[in-house]
This record gives C-alpha cells, sequence and structure tokens, in this order.
C-alpha cells in the first residue's frame, strides 16, 4: 500500500494547527481542498475547527491559571458570525458579545444562553437596545451617557433589572492601524474619565431603580502587543472602580478590560502570546485590586480575531495574468475586497500559496489582483509564488477574521460559501449566496 507523504506547510504558524503538505498537496483537517473548490465553487472559505479549539482552551487554560475560575471568554462574534460559528463557540464554553440586534439574532437562533451573551456597541439604535433587554441578554455594555439615560428610562417599567457595564474611554491606545485603535479619550467609544462623564455615568446608573450596574469595560485596540499599555489602561480603570467605591460606595465585581491580540498573517510575524496576555491581565488586575484593597472582581475577556483569524483559509481561482512592465505581474483571482476588505481598508497585508504546489519554488512576486472594479482592489501587493496556471487554486491563509463578517456582494458577486473542517469532515455552514438572495429584498 502507498504511504502519503505528509509535511508541515512551510510557514506553518500562518496556516491552521491542521494544515498539513500531502503528496505535495495542501491538506486542512486531511480535507482535499481541490474536492472542496470542485464542490462548492470559488471563492470558498474554510474555517478549522481544530485551531479555534485549541486557542480557546489555551485561552480558558492560561487565564485560569493566572486568575483563577472567576473568569469569563466571550467571542467577540464581530470577527466572524453565523448560525455554525456560534454553535461552535458555545460548544467550546465560550460566550457571546453582540453589537447589533442580527447579531443577537444569529445567536438565538444558534441557541446559545442569552445570559452569555453581552451587548456593546456606541450608536445601537433604541430598538435594538430594547430586542436584547427583552430577551433576557446578560450584559449591556453601555457606551455612553445617552445611551444609559434610555436604558435607565426603559427598564425603569421592568419587573427585573438589566445588569450592565460601563464602557470606559481609558486614554490608553494600542494597535497596529488608526482604524482598529479604540481607547482613545477622543474615540468615539466609551465614556473619558478625565471629564467626568465616567463618574457621572456611575451616579446616573445607581440611581436608576432599572439598572444594576456591576463592573467596567475598556477596549485598548485590536492587533494589540502592547503589554505596558495593557497595564496602564487596568491600572487607570481600578483607581476609577477604588474612587466610585469610596464616593458611592459602589463595588465593581465583573470587570472587562480589552485589547484584541494581535494573529501573525506574514511569515516575518509572530503572534501575540496568549499566556503573556493572560499573565499580564490577571498580575495587572491583583496588583490594583490589592492596592485599593477591592475584591477581586470576575474577570471577562472578549478575543475576536486571535480566535478565529488562523482557522481561516479563503480559496480562490486564478482566472487570468496581467504582464506589467517595469512592475510585478498581476495574477486575476475570482474574489477581492467583496469577500476581505481589510487590506483596501486597512493596508492589511496576506501571504499565500497554490494548493497543488504549496512548497515549489517561487518565480518573480507576482500582485493577487481582485476581481472587484476598484484599482484598490489588490488582495496582495507582493507574493512570491510558483508561475499559477488559470484555473489553480490559490489559498489565502489568516482569512478567518474580519473578512465574511466585512463582505459585501458589490458588482453583484454572492457572497462566498463557508465549510468548517474537522478531522477529514467538512460541513457546510453558511452556503454561497444567490442570485436569488442578490434581488430578494428587491420589489
Ligand atoms: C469592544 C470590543 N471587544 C472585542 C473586540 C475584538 O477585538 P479583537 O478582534 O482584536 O480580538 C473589539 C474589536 O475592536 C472591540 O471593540
Amino acid at each position: 500500500m502507498e504511504h502519503a507523504e505528509v509535511r508541515r506547510m512551510p510557514n506553518a504558524h500562518v496556516w491552521p494547527i491542521s494544515a498539513s503538505v500531502v503528496h505535495e498537496r495542501l491538506q486542512i483537517a486531511s480535507c482535499d481542498l481541490a474536492a472542496l473548490a470542485a464542490e462548492y465553487g470559488t471563492p470558498l472559505y474554510l474555517l478549522d475547527a481544530e485551531t479555534i479549539r485549541t486557542i480557546a482552551m489555551r485561552y480558558s487554560a492560561a487565564l485560569r491559571h493566572a486568575y483563577g475560575s472567576n473568569v469569563s471568554i466571550h467571542y467577540a462574534s464581530k470577527a466572524l458570525l453565523n448560525v455554525g460559528v456560534a454553535r461552535l463557540v458555545h460548544s467550546l464554553g465560550l460566550g457571546l458579545d453582540v453589537v447589533s440586534g442580527g447579531e443577537l439574532a444569529i445567536a438565538q437562533r444558534a441557541g446559545m444562553p442569552l445570559d452569555h451573551v453581552h451587548l456593546h456597541g456606541n450608536g445601537t439604535p433604541p430598538a435594538e437596545l430594547a430586542q436584547a433587554v427583552e430577551a433576557g441578554i446578560g450584559r449591556i455594555v453601555v457606551d455612553n451617557l445617552d445611551q444609559l439615560k434610555w436604558l435607565a428610562d426603559y427598564c425603569a417599567k421592568r419587573p427585573t433589572p438589566q445588569t450592565i457595564l460601563l464602557r470606559i474611554a481609558p486614554d490608553v491606545t494600542a494597535g497596529a492601524h488608526a482604524h482598529i485603535r479604540t481607547g482613545a479619550a477622543s474615540a468615539k467609544f466609551g465614556m473619558p474619565l478625565d471629564d467626568g462623564t465616567a463618574a457621572e455615568a456611575v451616579r446616573l446608573a445607581l440611581q436608576a431603580p432599572g439598572l444594576n450596574l456591576v463592573g467596567l469595560h475598556a477596549h485598548i485596540g485590536s492587533q494589540m502587543r502592547d503589554w505596558a499599555a495593557l497595564r496602564e489602561m487596568i491600572g487607570r480603570l481600578l483607581a476609577f472602580a477604588d474612587q466610585q467605591r469610596r464616593e458611592r460606595s459602589w463595588l465593581l465585581t465583573e470587570f472587562s478590560p480589552g485589547g484584541g491580540l494581535a494573529v501573525a498573517y506574514m511569515p516575518n510575524e509572530q503572534a501575540g502570546d496568549i499566556e503573556t496576555y493572560a499573565n499580564t491581565i490577571a498580575n495587572a488586575v491583583r496588583l490594583g485590586c490589592e492596592r485599593y484593597q477591592i475584591p477581586l472582581p470576575r474577570l471577562i475577556i472578549e478575543p475576536g480575531r486571535s480566535l478565529v483569524a488562523r482557522a481561516g483559509v479563503a480559496l480562490y481561482s486564478v482566472t487570468g495574468h496581467k504582464t506589467v512592465v517595469g512592475g510585478s505581474d498581476y495574477l486575476h483571482i475570482d474574489g477581492g475586497m467583496g469577500d476581505n476588505l481589510r487590506p483596501s481598508l486597512y493596508n492589511a497585508q496576506y501571504t499565500a500559496a497554490l494548493v497543488a504546489r504549496p512548497c515549489a519554488p517561487p518565480i518573480a512576486p507576482v500582485q493577487l489582483a481582485g476581481r472587484f472594479c476598484e484599482s484598490g482592489d489588490v488582495l496582495i501587493r507582493e507574493v512570491a509564488l510558483p508561475a499559477a496556471e488559470v484555473g489553480e487554486l490559490v489559498a489565502v491563509p489568516v482569512a478567518g477574521a474580519y473578512t465574511l463578517s466585512m463582505a459585501s456582494a458589490y458588482n453583484g458577486v454572492p457572497r462566498p460559501a463557508l465549510v468548517l473542517l474537522d478531522r477529514g469532515q467538512a460541513m457546510l455552514i453558511q452556503r454561497r449566496e444567490t442570485y436569488a438572495d442578490l434581488m430578494a429584498r428587491d420589489i
């Protein structure tokens, strides 16, 4: 019997944990990618369950080791959400963060217990706040004074108080790009400390019979590797909690100090370390709580990107070439900014490999040109690949986060399908959009 020759993918750290090269072809979770592309078409998004499971377990173990059992991990569903993904994260014991009534509806359809769901959002319309309250959502993370006043009013008539946290703008930022830094006092998110807004929010919340204020939340940015910023933000929030305890006898019992851990998109990058992240947060919270003699609150973290990015791989078909005099040639593919807006939005960088020859030596660098009618739709500005034939499959790794969740049907191109891969099994968890879907709202 012939034995399959199995090797690790080069630059394995940017591919799903289950990726391997078998008979010189890229496989994920022992699934043949060419067969999946033939069955579901391209562009096709693949999601490796083993990667998500492994990362979720690392977060859980690291946080428990560093802080004890009074911890919750909520998946920030803005990174990637559909019913299948919500079910998967629920099966791993995680809660969910949602930012809209739509994400909440998906969580409900997935059977996620609503006390494990938190709602965030700076511009959440009142109807969606009401939807969350009526559904019995676990926590609302209140972003601003107007939202707080609206909720206080709405919940005053209800039999049970709505549990809330306050989102603080700590005036500490981190993150790889201005668009993903969320913690400045001038950012649109959260209530500043220095101008008294945060203190006013505590005062109003404590006066509201329909609200139960249990904690504070902050988020300083995504793609974060800045431990000092994380520590500083935690210190500021705990100092504020101490002040509020002294002035209003309010005790912080839940604490959600955020900043999304960086993932490696490119072979020369390293992902932020989960254990260091958990230790940094846990130690800073312990230290601050000891200093102010606050009993340790429940610690909540809400990873999005770092949980799903590496699990995702986008498969595209090569549709043509263009030779450029004095520049890199283009390789045209059948997807682009419609399914992955990040390169156009933040200059995000990706790498790629040919599915049938992932280890073949590259020739000259090429540009991977998206199919959409924008000059800026170049998925990768420079990637060294072997000469690719029309019809060949190109795989782009680290495609699980902020890709499909930001996808559009621009140019009338239906959004791709998503297939969950797990130990040799492939499950279609979101079908490709159809032309009928594109017209479903047209009257
Ligand atoms: C409030 C909040 N929570 C969680 C996240 C998820 O961050 P990440 O995807 O970097 O883990 C974000 C992202 O910006 C956020 O704003």
